[in-house]
């Protein structure tokens, strides 16, 4: 074990309130791609022609289409050991709340399997930017679980509100969109109350988001960070543990 590893392992022990910040990496060994860097999302694609609720006014055909492909992706990828021990940990005892940036569902998938028969609760996941396998409707705001297939071939085809038929969107937030106030809140509230910050698979350049470690710091608290790279917030932190989470947090996390 390395010496980072072991200082980590002791911060995590140490802990009397744990918060995580996880972003596009811990799901990349899932198989879902990141955004940024090699292979990222925002290399191949232009987020301001999918991501953006200008885009969705100007081709909802094209946004509907790409949204579709992702949770046709997503769907057929499962938890990864990252998210599994992250779970374990959050069922286990130390209060812990996991705060993400993902839209994958990961989080709440790897909570159901690490609790089994039990209440999952504990590890489910404070989802800052949405959830993509949720509709919302663009007029009304009524959210309703992702229909099984949208028809794509035409903007006509394309899903609406049952109670006031508006379009319908994927309830994920888009560029140049506020957060749901009471979600961020949420989010802060948790990261002022812990007393480490495990910020996981995160670029860190995209606030608030990458603001709630500061939470934690600001409160006296330490940060750890897994990443394969260095971040905006490694300054920070305590202790960066270089690698793949999938690889990383089961080690960390073990008893
Ligand atoms: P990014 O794609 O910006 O960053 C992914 C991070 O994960 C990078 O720092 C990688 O080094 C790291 N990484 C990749 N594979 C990893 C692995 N196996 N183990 C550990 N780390 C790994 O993703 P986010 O930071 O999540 O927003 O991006 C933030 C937001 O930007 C997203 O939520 C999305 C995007 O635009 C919205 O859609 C609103």
């Amino acid at each position: 074990m390395t010496q980072e590893m072991s200082r980590a392992r002791r911060l995590v022990a140490e802990a009397g309130r744990v918060v995580v910040l996880s972003g596009a990496g811990i799901s990349a060994e899932s198989g879902v791609p990141t955004f940024r860097g090699e292979g990222g999302l925002w290399r191949s694609y232009r987020p301001e022609e999918l991501a953006t609720p200008e885009a969705f006014a100007r081709d909802p055909r094209l946004v509907w289409e790409w949204y579709a492909w992702r949770r046709e992706l997503v769907a057929s990828c499962i938890p990864n050991a990252g998210h599994l021990a992250l779970a374990r940990f959050a069922l286990a005892g130390t209060p812990t709340a996991i705060v993400t940036q993902n839209v994958d569902g990961l989080h709440t998938r790897a909570a159901e399997e690490a609790a089994g028969t039990g209440d999952p609760s504990p590890a489910l996941p404070i989802e800052v930017h949405g959830a993509i396998h949720r509709d919302k409707c663009s007029g009304c705001d009524a959210r309703t679980p992702a229909l099984p297939e949208v028809d794509v071939s035409s903007p006509q085809a394309l899903p609406r509100c049952a109670e006031c038929e508006g379009m319908l969107r994927p309830d994920v937030v888009w560029f140049g969109e506020a957060l749901e106030s009471e979600v961020v809140a949420h989010a802060f509230r948790v990261a002022h109350e812990a007393d480490l910050c495990l910020v996981v698979g995160t670029s860190a350049v995209v606030h608030p988001a990458a603001s709630v470690p500061l939470a934690t710091l600001q409160n006296g608290g330490t940060l750890v960070e897994v990443n394969l790279e260095r971040t905006p917030l490694t300054g920070q932190a305590e202790v960066t543990l270089l690698g793949p989470a999938g690889e990383l947090l089961p080690e960390l996390l073990a008893g």
